[in-house]
């Protein structure tokens, strides 16, 4: 069967258009749709890729060039190759669906050197319906030393100049925390992955990696206008990559789809991962929490001591019997432990994770917690000192984890390239937040723990690159503008920003966005007190009410924030019900439509339940949906409890406009949906017989 998709040889008339005799190898999708062509045309390893007869990847080149030692650049020819096929499910713990159907078409080529030193190389590639991955194999060979320093990477994705792109730059202060811009591909000079191309067929692309591990992160960077090259993170000591022979490389992925909705329903980057590595992970938990944060953010509290306290035993008390009256699993606290007082983003050496502030009794608050059936979810601010940190690391989590915490949020507050670290002989180093110091380090805290059954939420991370399946317990992730850029952000996130992300950042994997604002205009508000002036009352979610209900279906996290304060879920108690409602775990999930930066809807079914939940945003323009409802069961009739903006409904002259109500509906059937500017619709559909 996979013969009829394979082909081998040398070809008289190279597909990559060179004189020289070129050895070839084909391998296609099981669906017949994408065709990647590998070769060794003029000595240099290649590969381009097409869809329904079209190139979308026109011929790029691979390889790899090292410190002290000859590269795998030029001088190549495939030796051999290998195919194999897969079609396989697995089942995740938590996630968007419960069972992944992994089916590919495996190519592995060999390269080996024709000149100079004998080197060799395997480049392995897999074909799915959803897109490609392949990454470099590289053997313990006479070429190398103990350690392998990796000086470059040469992969590059010629997408062409044609085609639009959405995109963040690479290698600027704030990590990945920017405002997408659209924009021709020639024009986008470094960029950050996942980023996402749309050509004049309609057909998206995404390039992104999958399985970062002992690595460094790669971003793009402009080659020619519409070709890239792989970027590898600088390690302090000036080369990319340390390692030692043998070793493999991250799966540098191509998602391919004839419309934006399909790529949402890949799991291309997940099944390029390797199996849970930790075995039973029925502790890690899945569900929604609240916390004592927004309001540090619009500047009611303050993370130290310096202004008004926010994390004293008293207030987090407070939150903790909302919780409990509510429904939610847990209580984030920041700014409890010493060291907030303050230039905090820049006194990460001051950090105590083990010591709180005299007005927080860790034991009081946590044992009230528990009482209550709620947890603490712990917080490690690092501002990017990970010395400091990782000094501490196995007291701070063994702390939490004798106080019942099950979750721990990190975050490493630091421009990029600012990471902090101390070396073996005493120098301050400065690591960048995706290069391999960083990657090593993010594991080093999942895997410490995980032995002590806690999951991990990490904020200005290392993008999410699938890791997840390896370790459940990492959890959700910040890694883009989220929720508090429209506290102080200036500009805040425009409109269209969430109806980027599902396209770009979110096919990474989950994020903590932190949903769920009602007072959408907080900086209006007088200060608390003189010396806590707020921001700019331009800075505001640029949303109506409903969408921020719609982001907890649309913007997928197993763990989700109910983000604003309390005292404004009471005065909402009605919307407030769709969030005490919405599952954060899901048996199947589905994009029913979408264009990157105008509008998505995205369905979901309840874990191990019955309910489905529909969320649907817009930009800044107002539009109607036309929703199918074909996924309900057919043979089941369901109560539709549906939040969508109100016929005044406008993100910024009238966005508390909300239309909740009933309406019985059945698979047959079509809704329609106004949406108002930036508006959005959260929808809850019970079966009939066991509504409430
Ligand atoms: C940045 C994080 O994204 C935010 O959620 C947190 O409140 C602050 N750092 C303080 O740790
Ligand atoms: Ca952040």
């Amino acid at each position: 069967m996979l013969a009829r998709f394979i082909f081998s040889g040398a070809a008289l008339i190279s597909l990559f258009a060179a004189q020289s005799l070129a050895a070839e190898r084909i391998i296609v999708s099981p669906d017949g749709d994408i065709v990647l062509t590998v070769s060794d045309d003029g000595g240099r390893a290649a590969y381009k890729v097409d869809f329904r007869d079209s190139q979308v990847v026109a011929p790029s080149r691979l390889g790899l060039l090292f410190k002290d030692t000859h590269g795998f650049d030029r001088g190549l020819e495939i030796a051999g190759s290998e195919t194999t096929s897969a079609d396989e499910t697995w089942e995740q713990p938590w996630g968007e669906r419960r069972f992944v159907r992994d089916h590919h078409n495996e190519l592995a080529v060999e390269f080996v050197s024709t000149d100079g030193p004998q080197r060799r190389m395997t480049v392995r590639f897999r074909v799915f319906d959803d897109g490609v991955g392949f990454r470099y194999e590289v053997d313990k060979q006479k070429l190398f030393g103990k350690s392998v320093s990796i000086t470059d990477e040469l992969t590059q994705f010629a997408v062409g100049t044609g085609v639009t792109a959405w995109w963040i730059p690479s290698g600027e202060f704030n990590r990945y925390e920017y405002i997408y811009e659209q924009s021709p591909a020639g024009d986008v000079q470094d960029a950050h992955t996942p980023i996402t191309f749309k050509n004049e067929d309609g057909v998206h692309l995404s390039i992104h990696e999958a399985a970062l591990v002992d690595y460094s992160g790669m971003s793009l960077q402009r080659q020619r206008p519409g070709t890239f090259k792989a970027s590898l993170s600088l390690r302090s000591d000036g080369v990319r990559v340390k390692t030692s022979a043998p070793f493999v490389t991250p799966w540098r992925t191509i998602q391919i789809s004839p419309d934006a909705k399909g790529l949402l329903n890949s799991d291309l980057i997940l099944n390029l991962n390797e199996p849970n590595k930790l075995g039973d992970v029925s502790w890690v938990e899945t569900d929604k929490y609240v916390g004592i944060w927004w309001a540090m953010h619009i500047r009611d509290r303050t993370w130290g001591r310096d202004g008004i306290h926010g994390a004293t035993t008293e207030e987090t008390k407070r939150y903790i019997d909302f919780a409990a009256e509510h429904g939610f699993i847990g209580v984030l606290v920041e700014g409890w432990n010493i060291g907030w007082d303050g230039d905090w983003f820049n006194n990460g050496a001051l950090f105590s994770f083990t010591e709180s502030y005299p007005d927080f009794d860790l034991k009081e608050v946590t044992g009230y917690a528990l009482s209550k059936g709620v947890r603490l979810i712990g917080h490690h601010e690092t501002s990017g000192d990970i010395t400091n940190y990782e000094s501490q690391l196995e007291d701070a989590l063994d702390l939490y984890k004798a106080n019942g915490v099950r979750m721990v949020k990190t975050g490493y507050v630091a421009d990029a390239g600012q990471i902090e670290r101390i070396d073996k002989n005493g120098i301050k180093r400065y690591e960048w937040h995706d290069g391999q110091t960083m990657v090593d380090h993010h594991l080093r805290v999942v895997k410490e723990a995980a032995k002590r059954n806690i999951s991990i939420n990490t904020h200005e991370p290392v993008k999410d690159t699938g890791l997840r399946r390896t370790y459940p317990n990492w959890i959700t992730r910040e890694g883009a503008r989220g929720q508090e850029f429209n506290a102080w952000g200036s500009p805040p996130n425009p409109p269209e920003h969430t109806t980027i992300l599902p396209f770009t950042r979110m096919l990474a994997g989950p994020m903590d966005f932190t949903p769920g604002i009602f007072d959408l205009e907080p900086n209006k508000r007088p200060p608390v007190r003189e010396d806590m002036q707020r921001s700019d009352p331009r800075n505001r979610p640029q949303t109506t009410l409903a969408k921020q209900l719609a982001l907890y279906v649309v913007l997928y996290s197993p763990i989700q924030m109910a983000a604003d304060l309390p005292d404004n879920y009471e005065k909402r108690m009605d919307a407030f019900q769709f969030i005490k409602d919405v599952p954060t775990d899901w048996e199947e999930s589905a994009a029913l439509n979408g264009e990157v930066g105008d509008f998505v809807t995205l369905v979901r079914k309840a874990r191990g339940g019955e309910d489905w939940y529909l969320g649907a945003v817009t930009d800044e323009d107002t539009r109607t949906l036309e929703i199918s409802l074909e996924f309900l069961d057919a043979d089941k009739s369901y109560v539709a409890t549906i939040y969508c903006d109100g016929p005044d409904a406008h993100w910024k002259s009238n966005p508390y406009d909300i239309k909740i109500y009933e309406r019985e509906v059945s698979a047959g059937e079509t809704l329609r949906l106004p949406l108002a500017a930036s508006g959005g619709a959260a929808i809850r559909f019970t079966p009939k017989a066991t509504a409430q």
